[in-house]
């Protein structure tokens, strides 16, 4: 599948339907040499990124950055090691979703066992006509991905790409929803449990500059 250059317009998209809250922990799946990887970190997420791919975690590794971590992972294989259940507040999944083996379960996956009650999924999927094009899903595999989220919106970038932010379900009873904000955390101290602690701190909530360029 083609690289799709990190774009203003989408960066732009990006920062009106994420909220941007510095500290966070974003997943990169298919994370690739890390273009996305690095715009997350500098819109103040703490980054754990995956590929399967060894050469694309070499190139990536070669820029690092404190509080984004690389790790190899093959998405078809289930869940990362480590993965703290309902633990992610946004996974980001660009231009990898056809490639996988069941892409709408996998999406599915995400939404039940990944984020945690309200976080964010953002996807940026290639579209075709037919349903078996290599690398690319139809307008009606695309809405199917959409079931089930409390809410979804739409863009297309430059006509060939569509780009979905989902949102996940709240537990419907909000009483004790403090006490529920990760309520089966099963790991700690794991590469993927790590908050960045070095940096200075950042009000919770403030909105960083919008990153630009590589
Ligand atoms: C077109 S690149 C996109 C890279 C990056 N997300 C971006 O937006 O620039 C697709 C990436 O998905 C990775 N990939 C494909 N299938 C995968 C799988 N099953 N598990 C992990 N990574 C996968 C490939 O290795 C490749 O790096």
């Amino acid at each position: 599948m083609k690289a799709l250059t990190v774009t203003d317009t989408e960066l732009r998209i990006f920062a009106r339907h994420v909220p941007v809250r510095c500290h966070q922990v974003a997943l990169d799946a298919g994370c690739g040499s890390g273009n996305f990887s690095r715009q997350l970190h500098r819109f103040g997420y703490d980054v754990i990124a995956l590929d399967f791919a060894h050469s694309a975690l070499e190139a990536a590794r070669r820029t690092p950055l404190p509080g984004v971590t690389y790790l190899h992972h093959d998405l078809d294989q289930g869940d990362p090691p480590g993965l703290q259940y309902r633990g992610i507040d946004l996974v980001v999944c660009r231009l990898v979703l056809p490639l996988l083996r069941d892409p709408v379960r996998w999406v599915r996956r995400v939404r039940d066992r990944w984020l945690r009650p309200g976080g964010r999924m953002y996807l940026v999927i290639p579209v075709g006509e037919h349903a078996d094009q290599f690398g690319r899903m139809t307008e009606q595999q695309i809405s199917a991905l959409c079931d089930g989220w409390a809410k979804s919106v739409r863009y297309d970038l430059r006509s060939t790409s569509a780009c979905l932010v989902l949102r996940a379900p709240r537990p419907r009873w909000r009483a004790g929803r403090a006490k529920l904000r990760h309520p089966e955390r099963l790991t700690a101290g794991s590469p993927m449990t790590t908050r960045r602690t070095s940096s200075p701190p950042v009000p919770r909530g403030a909105r960083p500059a919008m990153p630009v360029g590589p």
